[in-house]
């Protein structure tokens, strides 16, 4: 890759990028970085069945996992139930057509040092500016069988998706183009569904490609659309995640779910900021006025 990392002792980081492309994208539109994680312990197959079998028994909720013949088109609470427990599925990796997602890994104190310093070095690369708007960090580890896809969709967070082991490739669709990505779709995403973007087949063309190969990575900003096939081999991938602090933004979509239910045509975050904020101001207040009524943390969570 071109272009340079950090300007201070490049040969003792993780994770590299070129500065002046990650400062004029970062959550914007999505682009290429490398890494020197591929060799790390910790994502090899044999810890990664150790951290299994004690997220298993710790934090259950923590790992994901489900397996099947999946289209990129697939709603992810339409993949079939699996046929094994979850140590079972990754045991048989290379023929059990599974998926896992190794949530929070931090959690666990093995991989707390690979959060603290992930995270770490992608805030000097994105610029401190960032601290300030960030509401939740995580690290997740995708695991996947050979010729998985992992099925078109968008998230809350922005990410760096880092390939450890395996070859793939991932599509990333542009957030801001309608035809792919209608406003309704964004908006019922907020709101009530979060399987709500549909994947069309006719504007796969306009995808970015990135064929991930151990060593490089990609960003892809919050919402951006993005689905992944993995190649003919067992593939291992880090995920450096960001969940920001827009939720202003999150709050005008909500807004316009319920207004577009009441037969309105309201007008897309960013047109016209004033109208923006009583939207935001509206969902905010009832937002919290619901999590008095039901005694909630304050979270993210969709509507219902
Ligand atoms: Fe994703």
């Amino acid at each position: 890759m071109s272009g340079l990392g950090l300007e201070d002792d490049l040969s003792d980081r993780w994770i590299l990028a070129d500065l002046s492309e990650v400062r004029a994208k970062f959550n914007k539109q999505s682009f290429e970085v490398s890494h020197h994680l591929s060799t790390h312990p910790l994502f090899q197959l044999p810890e990664l069945m150790a951290l299994a079998e004690r997220t298993v028994k710790l934090r259950p909720d923590d790992l994901y996992y489900d397996m099947g013949n999946i289209e990129p088109g697939q709603r992810w609470d339409a993949v079939p139930n699996p046929k094994f427990s979850a140590v079972e599925a990754l045991r048989q990796l290379s023929t059990s057509d599974a998926w896992f997602i190794f949530r929070h890994t931090q959690r666990d104190p093995a991989y707390r040092a690979i959060f603290d310093r992930g995270l770490s070095e992608i805030k000097a690369i994105v610029g401190d500016q960032i601290q300030s708007q960030i509401r939740q960090e995580d690290i997740i580890i995708f695991v996947s069988s050979p010729r998985r896809v992992s099925s078109y969709h968008i998230d809350r967070e922005c990410n760096f998706l880092l390939q450890i082991k395996g070859t793939k490739t991932l599509y990333v669709f542009d957030r801001d183009d309608r035809e792919v990505l209608p406003q309704e779709e964004i908006e019922r995403f907020w709101t009530v569904d979060n399987n709500a973007p549909v994947y069309r087949p006719q504007f796969q063309d306009r995808a970015i490609s990135y064929k991930l190969v151990p060593g490089n990575g990609a960003h892809i900003p919050v919402n951006s659309p993005h689905w992944v096939q993995n190649d003919e081999n067992i593939s291992v991938s880090l995920s450096v995640n960001f969940q920001l602090l827009d939720s202003m933004r999150a709050n005008v979509y909500r807004t316009n779910f319920f207004l577009r239910k009441i037969g309105l045509t309201p007008s897309a975050p960013g047109l016209h900021p004033l109208g923006d904020s009583v939207k935001a101001f509206a969902m905010t207040f009832a937002l919290a006025t619901r999590r008095i009524f039901r005694g909630e943390a304050r979270g993210d969570r969709i509507w219902n």
